[in-house]
């Protein structure tokens, strides 16, 4: 059976194993396109490949798969997997590098919980395996879903593959498990499954993994579960998401639950009532790590207590009742070949290290970053030289040193262009306010410059922005050199821009067919609605990332209340709508600075008025909105009994509520214990509700 045999001379049979294989083969070819923006298929190709399927499909219409390619249009399921919102948000971990940062964790820790110093603070410590995290729910002991981490609130359906893997139960045994409980843990692969599977692939002539969490996350990932199931996968429970009823009081009488409930915990976990035991613990295993037979990269621990771990909460994207210590980074010596600039969105010119390729924890790298010119000035470092790198976990390798034993010879040090290498305007360092120099040159050309309009647009498009699937910085790059985009607004615009570019439609160009253009074109309708704050992240104004643009879209909820604020406060400093903006915590001038300054500009305005022509800007998700502090900006002033100023402000917040420093008319509540002082007489005076830390503890209650 060929793709050339006519569909009208197949036999049932033989249709029913070809429309199997096309969906394997559309499926990989998606997923090379959309995810790994690495498609192996010409676009005829890709476009006969569907033909043939839906030719099938026509002919033998009760043969169709439920998974049928042709039901899917556009990337979102074309990389073949559901979506599941997890029950609980998949964090991620703050991390510690030296034992002075440990200590600093257990002294927050401390604080938090307003405990003495010398009081007694139990903590775990276990491996930090380096793998993909997998949540897997389970009710009533069953097996029903299993999700990867996603962005954190939404991932993958990967149910199918994870039920391949071994370590994983279908049910849980024994007693005593939650209705429902999502476990969550770490898959990985071990050096030998490693080594095997990509000796497999090499014999096949197929791409080798560069890692063993790769692979794992490869093998993870794959649309046929059989593929999935050759390739052993492993699995360690160590943490847990939503669950219908608690089950233990600690982090260790969990751990040992889920043990006996039949699933792999780490052997090497243990609990320590002294920091130099819990450092111990670190450096011990620091030197078993070779060892073990699979890779971790350092060392978590754990409030022990689960009370406490309630009370500490969680920072934005990282619990507060855990940290991971890393391991060093690990080294490498190569050859500097040249050092180039890069210029970034917001205009900072970076000069990156192009290197001799060399592997590095078993990754081969060839680019390192320079940071700015002062760090070039520091490390004295110049083409030719040697230098010796180091890698840790996902960050940007850096250069450490220079290492040549003779300097004579060296090209001249490297010197800053005064002028931007992309667009020729001027390069400069910038004073801020208190006359601090910046360390970076930013070139000056804003809107005229490519690199900067190019930078801005992927940004818009990239993952934690619109995230539109099929437009990467290669399409960017394309339609911006063919003179089709140049702002946001023209990718929705673009079959019309096409044609006044005078240029031959889409499905013409190389690269693009039929499908893939019609593929494109709902991918980018589908975005047509875009969330406040990815919309606003995907700005690009300086200042204001992924938190502030999440925390304003809780707080104002509507774009046009948050952009009124803005272009109030942009035409009068110091207004009332610029002190709302400034009461947020988390929210400081700089930002608000920034937002005015790109609110006053009038080209920008002109660009949203176009932007916004087109698309819709989704209200911001009101946090909690169910509970009565919900939205309203609350003070806390004088000594608190029953937790501390830091807990008191987190819990609040987790309410939904706004809490600031100090009094105003805006104020909803001043939480007043004993010493409250000036906060309180000022609150007296505008007729703020003044609250007892006792009476604020009761209405939260009812919440
Ligand atoms: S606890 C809410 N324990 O590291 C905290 N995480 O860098 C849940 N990881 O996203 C995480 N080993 O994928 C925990 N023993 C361990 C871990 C571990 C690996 C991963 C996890 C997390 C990431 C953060």
């Amino acid at each position: 059976m060929n793709d050339g045999d006519p569909v009208a001379q197949l036999t049932e049979h033989q249709a029913k194993a070809e429309l199997a294989r096309l969906a394997v083969e559309i499926r990989l070819a998606d997923q090379a396109y959309y995810q790994e923006d690495d498609p192996y298929l010409s676009d005829a190709d890709y476009d006969a490949l569907r033909r043939r399927n839906a030719a099938i499909e026509t002919r033998f219409p009760h043969l169709k798969r439920r998974d049928s390619p042709s039901d899917r249009v556009g990337a979102d399921s074309a990389s073949g997997f559901g979506k599941i919102t997890h029950g609980t948000a998949m964090l991620s971990l703050d991390n510690a590098f030296t034992d002075e940062d440990v200590i600093e964790f257990s002294r927050r820790v401390r604080r938090f919980l307003g405990l003495a110093d010398d009081a007694p603070l139990e903590l775990t410590a276990e491996p930090k395996i380096d793998g993909l995290s997998l949540s897997l729910t389970y009710e009533r002991g069953r097996l029903i879903q299993a999700a990867t981490r996603g962005n954190g609130l939404v991932g993958e359906d990967v149910s199918a593959n994870a039920r391949a893997v071994e370590d994983i139960p279908e049910t849980l045994s024994g007693a005593g498990w939650p209705d429902r409980i999502e476990i969550r843990g770490e898959v990985y692969m071990t050096h030998t499954a490693f080594a095997q599977l990509n000796a497999r692939e090499e014999a096949a002539g197929r791409k080798t993994f560069a890692n063993p969490r790769n692979a794992a996350a490869g093998s993870l990932r794959q649309l046929d579960p059989a593929i999935t199931r050759a390739r052993p996968l492993n699995f360690f429970a160590y943490a847990w998401g939503e669950v219908s009823a608690a089950f233990a009081p600690t982090q260790k009488a969990a751990m040992a639950a889920f043990k006996a409930w039949g699933l792999r915990t780490n052997p090497l976990f243990a609990s320590h009532d002294s920091l130099p035991g819990l450092i111990a613990a670190y450096h011990a295993l620091a030197a078993q790590r070779a060892q073990l037979g699979y890779d971790i990269d350092g060392v978590v621990y754990k409030v022990n207590r689960l009370d406490w771990q309630a009370r500490l909460g969680q920072a934005s994207r990282a619990p507060r009742w855990a940290i991971a210590h890393k391991f060093p980074a690990e080294r490498a010596v190569t050859r500097l070949e040249a050092i180039d600039l890069q210029v970034g969105r917001t205009g900072a010119l970076t000069p990156v290290a192009r290197l001799a390729p060399v592997t590095v924890g078993g990754v081969v790298v060839s680019n390192a970053t320079l940071h700015n010119e002062n760090e070039i000035a520091r490390l004295d470092v110049r083409p030719g030289d040697d230098v010796e790198i180091q890698r840790a976990g996902d960050v940007i390798p850096q250069i450490l040193r220079v290492i040549n034993p003779d300097r004579s010879g060296r090209p001249a040090a490297f010197a800053m262009p005064q002028t931007c290498p992309e667009c020729g305007s001027a390069a400069l360092r910038e004073t801020d306010e208190k006359g601090d120099v910046d360390v970076r040159r930013r070139c000056t050309g804003g809107l005229i410059c490519p690199a900067q309009i190019i930078a801005r647009l992927k940004h818009f498009v990239s993952r934690k922005a619109l995230d539109i699937d099929g437009i990467g910085a290669r399409q960017i790059e394309l339609f911006y050199r063919r003179g089709v985009v140049s702002a946001p607004q023209h990718l929705f615009q673009l079959p019309a821009r096409i044609e006044q570019a005078g240029l031959t439609p889409l499905q013409t160009w190389e690269g693009f067919g039929e499908t893939s253009v019609g593929n494109l074109l709902a991918a980018i309708d589908r975005h047509r609605e875009v969330p406040f704050a990815r919309f606003l992240n995907g700005l690009g104004i300086r200042h204001v990332g992924e938190t502030t643009a999440g925390l304003l879209a809780r707080t104002y909820v509507s774009w046009a209340s948050f952009w009124g604020d803005v272009t109030a406060a942009a035409e009068a400093p110091g207004c009332d709508a610029e002190l709302q903006l400034l009461s947020m915590d988390g929210v400081g001038q700089t930002a608000v600075d920034s937002l005015k300054a790109f609110a006053a500009e009038p080209h920008n305005r002109e660009m949203l008025d176009a932007l916004l022509a087109e698309i819709r800007v989704l209200d911001g998700a009101a946090p909690r909105s169910d509970s009565p502090v919900a939205g309203k900006i609350v003070v806390f002033s004088g000594t608190l009994d029953t937790m501390t100023r830091d807990e008191a402000k987190a819990r609040a917040t987790a309410l939904g509520a706004k809490v600031s420093g100090s009094v105003s008319a805006k104020t909803n509540i001043l939480v007043a214990g004993p010493g409250a002082g000036s906060k309180l007489t000022k609150a007296e005076t505008l007729g703020v509700t003044v609250l007892t830390e006792a009476e604020w503890l009761d209405l939260i209650s009812t919440g």
